[in-house]
């Protein structure tokens, strides 16, 4: 490891430009010299926009202003970080963002900080301070790029491409998690979701007991239909049934694609709905085909999907988008229980290096006990999913939610025996679907369900630690929560 010689604020400090600390931000933070930030994360790529950690260096007997979250380390280099000028272009990069969002108490507290009570320039009403945490925590992190930079100028804004209706956002939370004004949890066509939001709409769209580890249900089975179908044939035998007894008028559902996979489409006849049989384990969007059913005039429609899918129209229900632009609808959501989704492209090559086979011509597709099954010309291949490697989607590990806790009634095959599916119904409108079916029940094994529920949620809430060790320490302390559990701390109700 080479070792530097640097001066901060006339203190000689040796350090090394290795293991993380190759900034003039983090050498400071380090020798206990604190500069202010606003767009800084340690665990995203240095980023240099709000200009708030700028500092003088002195390189050659020459003096530079430079942003220290991105300055890189030198031998000899002299840095000053509270000079005249320095606090007067904080001050002005303050007065400037205060305007922008006057009424945002953490820009209040650091404009404060420099004897700014009112700006000088004409106020806005924006609670976005612009500082990209969270379309970069979405890109870098959590590998999804729901949202991004849009405009230039005083238009510059964060949102989804055209404005849209996310079809990408997996409401995992991660940009509310990082986002210093909350401003995110205001945007109407992403879904953030914080812990707190998602009691709230177990309080509002569902009914029965409250269990911590499944989620609120009235009932929970194993059952078996008489549809040829995996794992039971459930998911089939309750949207035919629904469709034959007029509970629906149609159901989005995942079908294959030649060429993305799968995709989402509405089917809105009972015996098309045996062709789309058979779980995808693929991320695919819902929104779209959705809204379509609406337009089209359906006004009973199921969608069936991966937990983050169930959140998306949770969110999109709670925000009161349906009842406003398609009054007399109602939507059934059918959960799948989800480990994680793939990538289709990319789970395409490995399945041809690891067998040789074209998915694109398999039969079927089956993820049970740790092992990925794949049918092709009548014969099975196998392998553990974690040989699947990187064509898991990145996303996924931030979700902690393998039972589809916000769907009216959830389905998949951990927890029962082979041939029946785990059926967790968990609203009166999962209730009348799940009436109108028919099908053979058993006892279902609840412990085998809790512990592979216990590791997903595991290993999303190792992942938001490391999000969460990373913000800004006045943040945690001005909150006095710990930055050790990001359960904990998303529960303590700061995004609330
Ligand atoms: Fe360095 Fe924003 S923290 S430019």
């Amino acid at each position: 490891m080479t070792s530097l010689k640097i001066i901060i604020d006339g203190h000689e400090i040796e350090t090394s430009a290795e293991g993380g600390s190759n900034t003039v931000l983090q050498a400071a933070k380090n020798a206990g010299i604190y500069i202010p930030t606003l767009c800084h994360h340690p665990s995203l790529e240095a980023y240099g926009s709000c200009r708030l950690c700028t500092v003088q260096i002195v390189k050659n007997g020459r003096k530079k202003l430079v942003t220290a979250c991105n300055y890189p380390l030198e031998d000899g280099l002299v840095v000053n970080t509270c000079t005249q000028e320095i606090v007067e272009i904080r001050r002005m990069i303050m007065e400037l963002l205060l305007a922008r969002c006057p009424k945002e108490k953490r820009l209040q507290e650091m404009a404060g900080e420099y004897g700014i009570i009112k700006p000088r320039f004409l106020p806005q009403d924006k609670k976005c301070i612009l500082c990209g945490l969270c379309y970069r925590v979405c890109e870098e992190l959590v590998g999804v790029a729901a949202i991004n930079a849009q405009n230039r100028g005083v238009s510059r804004d964060v949102d989804t491409p055209y404005g849209e209706l996310s079809q990408d956002c997996i409401a995992c939370g991660a940009c509310a998690l990082v986002c210093p004004t909350n401003s995110i949890l205001d945007r109407k066509n992403i879904y953030p979701l914080t812990y707190i939001d998602i009691k709230e709409m177990e309080e509002e769209f569902l009914c029965g007991a409250n269990d911590d580890d499944l989620g609120v249900n009235l009932e929970m089975l194993a059952a078996k239909s008489s549809v040829e179908g995996q794992d039971g044939g459930m998911v089939t035998s309750i949207l035919q049934r629904g469709i034959e007894t007029g509970l629906l008028d149609g159901a989005i559902v995942a079908q294959k694609d030649e060429r993305l996979g799968a995709k989402a489409a509405l089917v809105d006849e009972a015996e098309s709905i045996l062709q789309a049989k058979g779980t995808k384990y693929v991320r695919i969007s819902i929104i779209a085909p959705l809204l379509e059913a609406l337009e089209m005039g359906k006004k009973r429609v199921a969608v069936v999907g991966t937990p983050c899918q169930m959140r998306t129209v949770r969110k999109l229900q709670r925000q009161g988008y349906f009842p406003e632009k398609f009054p007399d609808t109602e939507i059934f959501l059918i959960g799948l229980f989800c480990f994680e989704s793939f990538d289709y492209e990319s789970l395409k090559s490995r399945v041809i290096e690891l067998f040789g086979i074209d998915l694109d011509r398999s039969e079927k597709m089956q993820i049970a006990r740790g092992k990925f099954i794949v049918t092709a010309e009548g014969k099975e291949y196998s392998c553990r999913v974690r040989e699947l490697g990187d064509a898991v989607r990145e996303g996924c590990s931030f979700c902690g939610d393998l039972v589809s806790r916000l769907a009216d009634i959830s389905i998949g095959s951990i927890g029962s025996e082979e041939g029946y599916s785990t059926v967790i119904v968990r609203s009166e409108r999962g209730e009348k679907l799940l009436n109108a079916a028919q099908f053979d029940r058993k006892e279902i094994s609840r412990e085998e369900i809790v512990k592979l529920a216990a590791i997903k949620k595991k290993n999303a809430d190792k992942n938001f630690a490391g999000i969460v060790a990373g913000l800004p320490q006045r943040l945690e302390a001005k909150e006095n929560v710990s930055a050790k559990s990001s359960t904990e701390w998303r529960n303590s109700g700061i995004l609330s």
